[in-house]
């Protein structure tokens, strides 16, 4: 066992750890919340328990594995920790490193959260290790996050964007992640993973319409209202300005992008819109 997974209980990472482990492969698994430890177990994994976002603690996880897969939740501490990440698995000698980043990072930029992983990418291009960089689209999953006023209210809000997006579903993401993980030959490429469809909100809300068999609609938020919503429900700031300036450059056709990256790593298509809401219909459903 020579991997070392983060964000293993997330939504990419839970695929991912699942993927692993029906194809009978084990990793060491760094988790801070030892909840998942006996999950992990179960499948064949080692967890070690960790924090990224304090170096000390990495030791135990890093000692004797060659390669890691660099998963972190956005926050604002997201590009410290990763650079710690990085310059921790170099120093313990691990030779690999598969990033897990955004859609348009090292490209345009224009959202915090490309920029923050464009900052890491960049740090991990020039740690001398090996690397492999997975950049997904908009994920199908973030509308699970509207899945409360869809079910009440037939309605979704999300900022004003009349431009397509292209989506993915983590599903494809994770399976692109592993391929990576899986391939030396991927050393030194880019992978963007994006379904096979951009469309905009409204064609989102079509989609919807069909396959759960309601009316719904998506209602287009200015900044500020959508500010103010997300921070109302809870949200940190800086998320809602994330998703705020995501959409934004998306009105500028910056998200318009299809890769065909599962198609041509893969060799399938990847998970239509249809076949995630489908998969997720009682999310939704009242
Ligand atoms: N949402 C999108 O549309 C989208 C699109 C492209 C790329 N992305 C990128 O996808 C990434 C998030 O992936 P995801 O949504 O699959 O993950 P997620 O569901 O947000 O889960 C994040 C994972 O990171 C772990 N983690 C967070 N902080 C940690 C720390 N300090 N130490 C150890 N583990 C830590 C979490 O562990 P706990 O269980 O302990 O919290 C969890 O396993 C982000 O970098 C984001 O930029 C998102």
């Amino acid at each position: 066992m020579t991997l070392l997974l983060t964000g293993a209980t997330g939504k990419t990472g839970r695929c991912i750890v699942q993927s692993l482990a029906a194809r009978g492969l084990r990793a060491r698994v760094l988790l801070r919340n030892p909840e998942a430890a006996d999950w992990l177990r179960g499948l064949g994994m080692e967890p070690v328990i960790a924090d990224m976002s304090e170096p000390d603690t990495l030791g135990a996880a890093l000692e004797g594995m060659e390669q890691a897969l660099l998963l972190a939740a956005n926050s604002p501490g997201q590009v410290v920790m990763e650079k710690q990440f990085i310059d921790a698995a170099a120093a313990a000698g691990l030779r690999r490193i598969v990033k897990y980043s955004a859609i348009s990072a090292g490209g345009d930029e224009d959202y915090r959260f490309a920029r923050w992983h464009g900052e890491a990418e960049r740090h991990l291009f020039a740690s001398g290790l090996d690397w492999s960089v997975v950049r997904p689209g908009y994920f199908m999953q973030n509308f699970l996050m509207s899945a409360d006023s869809i079910r009440a209210e037939g309605r979704f809000y999300l900022p004003a964007c009349d431009e397509p997006v292209s989506l993915v579903d983590v599903r494809d993401a994770a399976d692109v992640t592993v391929a990576c993980l899986l391939d030396r030959t991927q050393d030194g490429r880019i992978r963007t993973v994006t379904g096979s469809e951009s469309l905009t909100l409204r064609e989102v809300a079509t989609r919807m319409e069909w396959v759960l068999g309601r009316n719904i609609a998506y209602v287009p938020l200015p900044d500020e209202d959508f500010r103010a919503a997300m921070i109302g429900a809870g949200a940190p700031e800086w998320l809602a300005g994330g998703m705020i300036e995501f959409f934004a450059g998306a009105s500028r056709g910056t998200r318009d992008h299809l890769s065909g990256c599962v198609q041509r790593l893969l060799g399938r298509e990847p998970v239509g819109l249809d076949g995630f809401l489908a998969d997720h219909a009682q999310a939704f459903n009242p």
